[in-house]
């Protein structure tokens, strides 16, 4: 019989392309969203990527908070695991809004452990990020690394990382896997979805994007002065199907006995400067992205990227792609729907 997940936030960015490989990959899936920040669009697109297998997969519009619509779901299907993507992650927001983070994302995660624990699905795979990290003193991060929070966003990742293990300790019928992710970028290579944020982006490929598309006129380079090899901040960029693809590993690691809550870095262990990308992105879209240097942004590491041998070795994953293809497939997807899963008049 095939395994039957539950995945939250799944009408997301990483959500979506997880659910069209799981899907692929035999699984049985019930996605829930509040659509807070995604378009039940992308699941239309992944059902048609699915073939098949598109009828593998149920949609909840329902918020994680609402404990009762979560009861309901539960007592129609068994699940195996759990993977939850569902929060809200704009740091900058977070420090403006840090109730509303703490509520969404603390309280819907411990009303979906609750409600888990009381139907017996004691498995998880949770998204934590790099932030954990903050400003590493050296690189590349292993999963030992102090952990601080820079952000309240950040410390909603590492309360719920803290959360997670004490409920181990307190009930070994647990198995949870905390992915750590570094900067998922890129797109299906279908071109039919990719990352859609709202408003204007946080991160630097999807301005880029904007830009490409004659949404933007400009990128805001983020400090220049920083000791890397051109002076721009270094990041671990991570293509996002093999991001995906780190949970369907993470999936199978579950069914070994004593996993118990165990904790992995998702990236590539390559540093990849702002300027660096920028040059990728331009030789795959032949777009000029016009540069305006600016002073550093608040809060910002200077060189992040991951160590990752413990993937490698105990999920036997490793990311296959690099930049170029990174930046052609987001460009593929930009292309194709300049506007995301919205139209022109609808965003802005
Ligand atoms: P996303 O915003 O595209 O997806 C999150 C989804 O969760 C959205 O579809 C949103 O509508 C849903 N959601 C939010 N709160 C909800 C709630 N209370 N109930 C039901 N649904 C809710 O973000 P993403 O980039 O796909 O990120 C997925 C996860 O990975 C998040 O937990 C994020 O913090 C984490 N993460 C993302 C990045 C990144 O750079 N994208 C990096 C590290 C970690
Ligand atoms: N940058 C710019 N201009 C922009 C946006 C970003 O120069 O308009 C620079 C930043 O200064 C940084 C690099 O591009 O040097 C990457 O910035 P992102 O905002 O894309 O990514 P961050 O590494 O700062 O943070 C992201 C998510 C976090 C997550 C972290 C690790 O926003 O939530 O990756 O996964 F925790």
């Amino acid at each position: 019989m095939a395994k039957s997940i539950l995945v939250t936030g799944g009408a997301g960015y990483i959500g979506s392309h997880t659910v069209l490989q799981l899907l692929l990959g035999g699984y049985s899936i019930v996605v829930v969203d509040n659509l807070d920040n995604s378009s039940d669009i992308a699941l239309k697109r992944v059902k048609e990527l699915a073939g098949d297998f598109g009828k593998n997969l149920v949609f909840h519009q329902v918020d994680l908070r609402d404990k009762p619509a979560l009861e309901k779901i539960f007592a129609r299907t068994k699940f195996d695991a759990v993977i939850h993507f569902a929060g809200l992650k704009a740091v900058g927001e977070s420090v403006q809004k840090p109730l509303l983070y703490f509520n969404n994302n603390l309280t819907g995660t411990i009303t979906l452990l609750e409600v888990m624990a009381s139907h017996g699905c004691k498995q998880l795979v949770f998204s934590s990020s790099a932030t954990v990290y903050g400003c590493p003193k050296e690189v590349p991060c292993t999963e030992e690394f102090p952990l601080s929070a820079a952000s309240p966003y950040g410390r909603t990742k590492l309360f719920i990382e803290g959360i997670c293990c004490d409920i181990y300790r307190s009930d070994s019928e647990w198995k949870i896997i905390l992915l750590r992710y570094f900067n998922p970028v890129g797109a299906h290579p279908s071109g039919h979805i990719g990352e859609d944020p709202r408003g204007i982006p946080n991160n630097l490929m999807p301005y880029v994007q904007q830009i490409a598309v004659g949404r933007r006129p400009h990128l805001t380079v983020y400090g220049t002065d920083y000791s890397t090899k051109d002076g721009t901040g270094v990041r671990d960029y991570i293509h996002v199907v093999d991001l995906a693809d780190g949970h369907i590993a993470a999936l199978c690691k579950l069914s070994d006995a004593n996993i118990g809550c165990e904790v992995y870095n998702l990236g590539t262990g390559k540093g990849t400067s702002v300027l660096e990308m920028v040059a990728a992105f331009e030789k795959a879209s032949r777009k000029k992205i016009p540069l305006v240097m600016a002073a550093r942004r608040p809060g910002d590491a200077e060189i992040v990227y991951a160590a990752t041998e413990k993937a490698e070795r105990e999920l036997n994953w490793k990311a296959k792609y690099g930049i170029d293809e990174m930046c052609r497939d987001q460009w593929n997807w930009a292309g194709k729907n300049p506007y995301g899963y919205g139209s022109s008049d609808s965003t802005n």
